[in-house]
């Protein structure tokens, strides 16, 4: 049957993105009703959206002839689910605090459908601890949020988490739901009930606006990590540099580009129950990067780039104390060499649990490529798996991880 969502446009200058979102939903066969709130009318007219949804736009709580014709509590019914993008900080409260005194936030408290809500909005109103409470509260009552990402904002200058998620993001979270997958539902599995943070990728260190420094980390590895995590029942955050691959089914992504960016990211996404960190971070990044592209001028000295140290991630929140550290801690470690010596003393200068060591040497093909030699080191011992494929590593990391869990939890009765 043909599915059908009600897509709430709320008032952001991420509005526009709704007009692209619904040709790409009516391309995949799926029915949107819109509803525009007051404000979302002030980024995009009621008229360009019936053209694109070919269906009547709502606006209005009191819209006689549309109540006599379909009504609030029918156009939430016959919904399979109700979409919120953009959302901004007022509807989110509105939402918390169950209020329903326009059309977008009366359909909302009548509806019994699944809820998805994408958030975008200034990054300190994100940001800030009355907004960060009302996602909590949303969350706890069920209904999904998909986070702002972090980037440049509208605003000249701004940068931080508040962006809405680009189109793609956005319909292949609507299809999830739309699929009944864990995303919506209760999750199964030996995780369920965990939250696992996974990073992934390269990142990409500016040199000017369009030059960077980045490396040859495909994110493959950690990818299929966070899609066997999913899979095994566990609400999983990935953290992902620049990559050309896609996103694994079942899982918040939140894109990043720096290794600044990705430390922000993760330490929004905590707390969680299990931290792999398999990002392939750069080291250093360019201690003042050009505002302006750097322009050759003929007879001219070839500009040196100056290099600053990058936080590692890995051992900052390894090293946390409190909530803040995830209860088991994995990095990874790519080497060329001594690998295993290598990664045993990583493991203690980190202050990881286990660290995943990989051999990147040239011979091994690992980089891009789609197999991996691994050892799995602890502080108790080393454990060498033979080669596999990346997917191979990820089901047998993740089996680990679900054993640790199961004797921890037997230890904790
Ligand atoms: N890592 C991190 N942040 C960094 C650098 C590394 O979180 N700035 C993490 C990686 O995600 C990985 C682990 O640290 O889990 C090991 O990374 P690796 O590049 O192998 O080690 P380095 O610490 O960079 O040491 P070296 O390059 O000297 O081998």
């Amino acid at each position: 049957m043909k599915k059908r969502i009600v897509l709430i446009i709320g008032g952001g200058i991420a509005a526009y993105k709704c007009l692209d979102l619904i040709r790409r939903l009516k391309e995949r066969g799926i029915g949107v009703r819109v509803v525009l709130t007051r404000a979302g009318e002030q980024f995009v007219t009621p008229l360009s959206v019936g053209a694109l949804s070919n269906e009547p736009v709502f606006t209005n709580l009191f819209d006689l002839d549309a109540e006599r014709e379909i009504g609030h509590i029918r156009l939430s019914r016959e919904a399979d689910l109700i979409v919120v993008a953009p959302a901004t900080a007022d509807l989110l409260a509105k939402m918390a605090g169950g209020h329903a005194d326009d059309l977008a936030s009366t359909v909302l408290m009548a509806t019994d459908k699944p809820v998805l809500v994408a958030p975008a909005m200034n990054p300190r109103m994100w940001m800030h601890p009355a907004t960060q409470r009302n996602v909590r509260q949303l969350e706890a009552d069920g209904i999904r949020i998909i986070e702002p990402r972090v980037g440049e904002m509208a605003e000249r200058g701004e940068t931080g988490p508040g962006r809405l998620p680009e189109v793609p993001e956005l319909v292949a979270a609507i299809e999830e739901m739309l699929a009944g997958s864990p995303a919506g539902a209760a999750r199964e599995g030996p995780l369920a009930g965990l939250h696992v943070l996974v990073t992934s990728g390269p990142t990409h260190e500016p040199i000017d606006p369009v030059r960077y420094i980045a490396n040859r980390s495909s994110g493959k590895q950690g990818h299929a990590v966070a899609a066997a995590a999913a899979k095994a029942g566990a609400r999983v955050t990935l953290v992902s540099g620049p990559v050309t691959i896609p996103d694994p089914a079942g899982v918040d992504v939140v894109r990043v580009q720096t290794a600044a960016e990705l430390l922000e990211a993760v330490t929004r996404a905590l707390p969680a129950d299990v931290g792999i960190f398999a990002a392939a971070v750069a080291d250093w990044r360019v201690a003042n990067a050009g505002e302006q592209k750097i322009k050759k001028t003929a007879g001219a000295r070839a500009p040196s780039l100056s290099l600053v140290e990058n936080p590692d991630i890995l051992k900052t929140i390894a090293s946390g104390k409190g909530p803040s550290r995830p209860p088991l801690v994995i990095g990874f470690a790519a080497e060329t060499e001594n690998v295993t010596e290598y990664a045993a003393r990583k493991l203690k200068s980190k202050g990881a649990d286990w660290i995943v060591a990989n051999d990147v040497s040239p011979a091994s093909g690992v980089m891009g490529g789609d197999a991996n030699t691994v050892h799995l080191v602890a502080r108790d011992g080393v454990e060498s798996w033979p080669l596999m494929s990346k997917a191979e590593v990820a089901a047998r990391l993740v089996a680990r991880i679900a054993e640790h869990v199961a004797q921890r939890r037997e230890a904790a009765q």
